[in-house]
């Protein structure tokens, strides 16, 4: 029996293709959400459009401190796992739900499997990089999306044969859903906009947006963005986000912020951008695959991947950087290869959990 552990919404985007294909096999498996994310937009939204299966447990442990939630999660988790017992659990990513529920786990003997394992921004002061980190230190099967993210495992002194390269789950997701989006979404024309006229944002990162100066530096930079183009700034806001442009009264000219929109709609959103401006991970990723240039404001990745093949640059949170970075990067034409995989991820890691038996 395998337990999928999940709790935010990229995690919810990037094990779907695991979960169809244990529907798909008949698989013995079961859902367990912490309930980390919880708001329609960031949760309820994406098991309906993707069409998954209800969780079988939701431990609603809802926001908090990094302490707070990450403990309710590992006690919620670890009863739910005793009675359970699976075989293996797979958890995917670097949220809390990740750190808790692959450390619940392995307290209880029972196998882990991270997928997107071996991701490093070198960055520590991210709580993301601690919570990847520590997973993969306690994982038994690390499912590597690149040779790159293999690499940075072996250097920390894990065992290769621990060790899968599959791709990156995100491209299992893209190609299930691209065409679904055409078909099912017109969000271009509810928006009123025309492809490639446009740019398209997103912000959610703590380090970013829970500083006073960092935020305005972004704001400011995506205003100076919309004067020099003359084209409208799409920018979904994140919960996180839209409570402290709240909280700082930042007047946000010439931006059109609206709330969260869902996979099918942001896919094709990302895929008719002129550039994205961002500080997700997956974003970077999505991009990549799409062939649509990506400027990320940050100082750092954890996906080097996607800048050393030209799709992705590093502009920062100060606005010069940022309008600087936007000019360089809107005159690219796609030629890069996506180095995340084609697609079978998904098939692979679960194609390993189903051979696993526990002790
Ligand atoms: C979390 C992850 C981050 C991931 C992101 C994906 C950690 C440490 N962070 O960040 O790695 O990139 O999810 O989006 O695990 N909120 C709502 N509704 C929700 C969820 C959150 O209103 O459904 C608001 C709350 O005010 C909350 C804040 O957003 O305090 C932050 O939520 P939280 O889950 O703590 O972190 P994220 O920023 O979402
Ligand atoms: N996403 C979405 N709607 C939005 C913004 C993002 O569906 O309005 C999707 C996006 O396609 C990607 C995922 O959310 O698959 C990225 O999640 P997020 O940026 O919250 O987290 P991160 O990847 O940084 O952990």
């Amino acid at each position: 029996m395998i337990g999928i552990i999940l709790g935010t919404r990229p995690e919810i985007i990037k094990m779907s293709p695991v979960i169809r294909e244990c529907e798909r096999r008949h698989l013995d498996y079961f859902i367990l959400h912490t309930g980390q994310h919880y708001s329609y937009e960031m949760d309820r939204l994406f098991f309906e459009e993707l069409d998954l299966p209800e969780p079988r447990y939701n431990l609603d442990v809802g926001s908090g401190s990094h302490a707070e939630q990450t403990g309710k999660i590992l006690f919620g988790v670890e009863k739910i796992l005793d009675q359970e017992a699976p075989d293996i659990v797979l958890v995917q990513g670097d949220t809390n739900t990740v750190v808790a529920g692959a450390l619940a786990a392995s307290k209880l003997q029972i196998r882990v499997g991270h997928v997107e394992a071996g991701l490093r921004s070198f960055n520590r002061r991210m709580p993301e990089e601690i919570n990847r980190v520590m997973t993969d230190h306690i994982s038994d099967y690390l499912f590597a999306p690149t040779e790159n993210a293999r690499e940075n495992l072996l250097r920390e002194g894990i065992d290769d044969k621990k060790i899968c390269v599959t791709g990156n789950t995100v491209v299992d997701a893209i190609y299930q859903n691209l065409d679904i989006a055409k078909r099912k979404v017109s969000i271009l024309q509810d928006l009123d906009l025309r492809p490639h006229e446009y740019f398209l944002v997103t912000a959610h990162r703590e380090e970013n947006v829970d500083n006073r100066d960092r935020l305005r530096g972004i704001i400011r930079g995506l205003e100076s963005l919309q004067k020099e183009f003359s084209m409208p700034v799409i920018f979904p806001v994140h919960p996180r986000t839209a409570k402290r442009i709240n909280e700082l009264g930042i007047d946000r000219d010439g931006i059109r912020v609206t709330r969260p929109f869902g996979f099918l709609e942001f896919l094709q959103l990302e895929s008719h951008a002129k550039l994205v401006l961002t500080d997700s991970g997956g974003v970077q990723e999505e991009t990549c695959v799409l062939g649509v240039p990506c400027a990320t404001m940050r100082y750092d990745t954890e996906r080097p991947e996607t800048l050393a093949i030209g799709s992705n640059i590093l502009v920062g949170t100060d606005s010069a950087g940022i309008l600087e970075g936007a000019r360089t990067a809107v005159t690219w034409k796609n030629h890069w290869k996506n180095p995340y995989g084609d697609g079978i991820a998904g098939k692979m890691i679960v194609l390993v959990c189903a051979a696993v038996r526990s002790n």
